[in-house]
C-alpha cells in the first residue's frame, strides 16, 4: 500500500486531484513552462504535423504546439489537468487544432500509424511499464514520425541510459539523448531524448 508521502505526490503533481492537484498545477504551470515551450521549439513543428500530446498537466506545451501545428491531440489520465487544459488552449480547441482525451501513454486509443510527433515532458519517469508505452507510441507513430521526450534528469529512473533501451527495445532509431538547463534558479536539469521510427516496418519487441 502505498505512504501516505507517496499518495500526497501522486494527487499533486503524479495524477492531480482534488485541492493539492490544482495546487500542484498552479506550480507545474510556472516551473515546468520553459521545459514544456523548449521541446515544442526542438520538435521543429509543421503545420500539417499531427501532434500528441502526453500528459500535458496544466497545458502550457499544449498551448505552444497548438499555435504551430493544426493537429494536437493531448493525453492525460487526470480529469483535473484536462479541465485546465481546456480552460488555457479554450480558443484552440474551439478552432478545432486542439483536441483532448483520457488516456495514458501504454493506452491512447489513438489509430496505428496516425501521428507524426510525440511529445511527453515530465511524466515518463512515472509511467508504470515502459515497454507497454513506447510500444504503443511505436505504433501510433507512422514510419519515420519522432518522438522526444524530457524528465527532470534527477527523477528518471536509470537516466538516460535506461530510457534510451526502454525506446529501442520498442523499435525506434536513430536514438539522440543529452540535457538541457531550464533558466531560472530553481529549476533542475532536464534529460531529453529524441528517436525516430524507422521508415521500413519493423515490429516491436
Ligand atoms: C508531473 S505532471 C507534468 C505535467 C506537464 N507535462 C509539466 O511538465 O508541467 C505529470 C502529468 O502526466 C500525467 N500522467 C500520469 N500518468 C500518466 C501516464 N501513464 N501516461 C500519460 N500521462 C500520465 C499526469 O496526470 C500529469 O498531468
Amino acid at each position: 500500500m502505498a505512504n501516505i508521502g507517496t499518495r500526497l505526490l501522486e494527487m499533486s503533481f503524479g495524477r492531480p486531484s482534488g485541492p493539492l492537484g490544482r495546487i500542484g498545477g498552479r506550480l507545474m504551470a510556472r516551473g515546468n513552462a520553459a521545459t514544456e515551450r523548449h521541446l515544442v521549439e526542438i520538435a521543429d513543428l509543421g503545420r500539417q504535423d499531427a501532434v500528441l500530446i502526453l500528459g500535458p498537466g496544466p497545458g502550457v506545451g499544449l498551448e505552444a504546439a497548438g499555435a504551430r501545428s493544426g493537429h494536437v491531440i493531448g493525453i492525460d489520465p487526470s480529469e483535473l489537468m484536462l479541465e485546465s487544459c481546456r480552460r488555457r488552449s479554450a480558443e484552440l480547441i474551439g478552432s478545432g487544432t486542439v483536441r483532448l482525451a483520457r488516456g495514458v501513454a501504454a493506452d491512447t486509443g489513438q489509430p496505428a500509424g496516425s501521428v507524426d510527433v510525440v511529445l511527453a515532458v515530465n511524466n515518463v519517469q512515472i509511467w508504470p511499464d515502459w515497454r507497454a508505452a513506447f510500444g504503443e507510441l511505436h505504433r501510433v507513430l507512422r514510419p519515420g514520425g519522432r518522438v522526444l521526450v524530457s524528465a527532470h534528469e534527477k527523477w528518471l529512473p536509470g537516466g538516460l541510459a535506461a530510457l534510451a533501451a526502454a525506446v529501442e527495445r520498442a523499435g525506434f532509431e536513430e536514438i539522440r539523448t543529452w540535457t538541457w538547463e531550464p533558466p531560472g534558479r530553481s529549476a533542475t536539469t532536464a534529460a531529453q531524448l529524441r528517436a525516430r521510427r524507422a521508415v521500413t516496418a519493423e515490429t516491436t519487441s
